[in-house]
């Protein structure tokens, strides 16, 4: 019998709809922000840094290419396949890992996760997220989270329709797709601020970026963990 699948895997079945068309869903545009951070932050090439939610390798290519020492990783199995493939001399460096309800022994000197977070709708999902991002950490560490939004608009997408089929155009091709519809939450600034508080992670920043052309505008806020 198969077991069910958490809304939050419905990703795996939109890259499996849109690799067998043999297009991808995402740019191999990687994110400006996540660069900055490593360099604001003074993160050096040796540090153990974790992706969690890699998706199709956009950014992870980007830095492994620069030879940071990196894991990526992501719940989707076909993502992970998909990048195994696309880039086999970094094949290593990638691997499913679901950062609900998996933990590491490994802990890391930076952790991102880019447009992971919207994808978590129900509270307590959230809060695992944060919780993993806090004890995957090291003393030292900071964690880059971005999460879709404008910083003052709240919607929720329900749940159960993670996995309906909806009518999608694909960026870069134009093509009209059916696909999985997935899970979106996005929230506020105050809301996500007081998430990061209740997790107890330390705010060190926030502010607004985008990601084009994937995510026209993308909240970011940089943590670490907190040892009062
Ligand atoms: C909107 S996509 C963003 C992908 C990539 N970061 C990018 O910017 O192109 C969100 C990703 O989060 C992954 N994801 C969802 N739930 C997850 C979980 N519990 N653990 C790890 N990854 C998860 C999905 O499979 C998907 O690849």
């Amino acid at each position: 019998m198969s077991e069910k699948k958490s809304y939050y895997q419905a990703y795996d079945e939109r890259y499996k709809q849109v690799h067998q068309e043999g297009i991808q869903w995402f740019s191999d545009a990687p994110s400006e922000i996540v660069e900055q951070t490593i360099k604001q932050y003074h993160i050096p090439k040796q540090a153990d840094i974790l992706e969690i939610g890699c998706g199709e390798g956009r950014d992870a290519e980007n830095l492994l290419n620069k030879g940071y020492h990196l894991l990526a990783t992501d719940i989707s199995a076909e993502a992970i396949g998909y990048c195994k493939e696309k880039f086999p001399q970094f094949q290593h460096n990638f691997c499913t890992l679901d950062c609900l309800n998996d933990t590491m022994q490994q802990k890391f000197d930076f952790i991102y996760a880019v447009a992971v977070l919207h994808m978590f709708v129900l509270d307590e999902d959230r809060q695992k997220f944060y919780q993993f991002i806090g004890s995957h950490l090291k003393e030292s560490g900071v964690a880059l989270i971005g999460t879709m939004g404008d910083g003052s608009f709240e919607s929720c997408s329900n749940p159960d329709d993670a996995f309906a089929l909806q009518s999608r155009t694909h960026e870069q091709t134009g093509k009209e797709m059916m696909l999985a519809s997935t899970s979106c939450r996005v929230v506020n600034f105050t809301t996500f601020h007081d998430e990061i508080q209740k997790a107890g992670l330390e705010l060190l920043e926030s502010g607004m970026t985008c990601v084009p052309p994937d995510f026209p505008v993308m909240m970011v806020a940089v943590v670490k963990g907190r040892r009062d």
